[in-house]
């Protein structure tokens, strides 16, 4: 049986894979721009919105840090993160790991206490006002240097009381994820969870190399992990989560098109895969219209949608006495749901 957008909509959800940067729009691009008199190539959301485009991962992070240039205080970071929360209790999400790239604003003098501040403000807004859930990652860009990410580790370590993660993101092709063993060393020393990019653009042998060598605890993307069987039998053994985001690799021709997409293929493997928006201002959607995507394209059954929001709850960084809760509450939802 496939699902309806409502049934869609209404599943409690978690989303594990979205940088927080990613989920700035035309709207609040422009009004950033005009507070900071920062002066953009563009004027109106629709040519906002033209220009969000791009043929590759590269391409796609070009525009991507360009953007970050209008954040530059704790106010925007707040309303950045903000505008993500509201979204994520229109969408039911129930839990939510938000990513940061604070090097793409260190390298611009934006001090981490002004990104810390807007994020954990917005944060703190969220569980006290709403109950919402929600981890922090801090993501260190695989392009830069090994020894910048450990800097910004031990700078961060006032902070780290907010933060519940460290992971690994930007260019990957040439990147490869043991360049960083050192800094996840150091972030798992500090109590922090562990992930990765990797098998985005990059081969399989960097999702076994996240694995082994930096100990990540789950992997981001993971597309290529299924050219090698043996990794897959082996992630569907341990139920490592493989952060999966479908229309990001569309748009980033990770693959050809969401037709040939292998979440579901992944799925039936026993691999523990959850959908995800990434970046969803630039990739045409939110988390409800990655499954939306998922069911037309690729008919995604309602069960198959529910065993998906399940391997999200089950790989999330929460506490496991809240990942239980929200397992009894999708299937609660999923039986009380009216047959539509
Ligand atoms: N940073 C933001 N989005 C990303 C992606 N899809 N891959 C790598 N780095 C990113
Ligand atoms: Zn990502």
């Amino acid at each position: 049986m496939l699902p309806t957008n409502e049934f869609l909509l209404a599943l409690p959800k978690a989303e594990l894979h979205l940088h927080i940067e990613g989920t700035l729009g035309a709207a609040r691009l422009l009004d950033r721009a005009e507070r900071h008199g920062v002066v953009l190539p563009y004027e109106t959301k629709d040519e906002v919105d033209a220009a969000y485009s791009f043929a590759n991962l590269d391409e796609f992070l070009a525009l991507y840090y360009r953007g970050c240039d209008v954040l530059r205080d704790a106010e925007d970071f707040y309303l950045l993160a903000k505008d993500y929360l509201d979204t994520c209790e229109v969408e039911n999400i129930r839990h939510t790991e938000i990513g940061f790239d604070p090097q793409a604003h260190l390298v611009r003098g934006i001090a981490l206490d002004e990104v810390m501040t807007g994020l954990s403000n917005a944060i703190a807004e969220a569980r006290s006002a709403r109950g919402q859930s929600v981890s922090l990652i801090m993501n260190f860009m695989r392009d830069r240097a090994p020894s910048e990410a450990l800097q910004v580790l031990e700078s961060a370590d006032r902070w780290i009381e907010q933060i519940d993660a460290v992971g690994l993101d930007s260019a990957e092709r040439d990147f490869p994820p043991a360049l960083f063993a050192e800094v996840f060393a150091a972030a798992k020393d500090r109590g922090l969870r562990l992930t990765a990019h990797a098998g985005e653009e990059g081969p399989s042998g960097y999702v076994v190399s996240a694995l082994e060598d930096l100990g990540a605890e789950r992997i981001d993307h993971g597309v290529h992990a299924e050219d090698d069987p043996a990794l897959v039998r082996e992630l569907a053994r341990r139920r490592t989560g493989l952060t999966m985001c479908p229309l990001s690799n569309v748009e980033l021709k990770v693959v050809p098109d969401l037709a040939a997409h292998n979440v579901l293929r992944l799925l039936d493997a026993g691999v523990a895969v959850s959908v995800n928006s990434d970046d969803p201002a630039y990739f045409g959607g939110y988390l409800t219209a990655n499954f939306v995507a998922l069911r037309d394209a690729l008919g995604m059954t309602r069960s198959q949608a529910v065993a998906l929001a399940r391997g999200a709850f089950e790989t999330g960084f929460a506490n496991p006495k809240d990942i239980e809760r929200w397992l009894v509450e999708v299937e609660a939802f999923d039986q009380a749901w009216v047959r539509d």
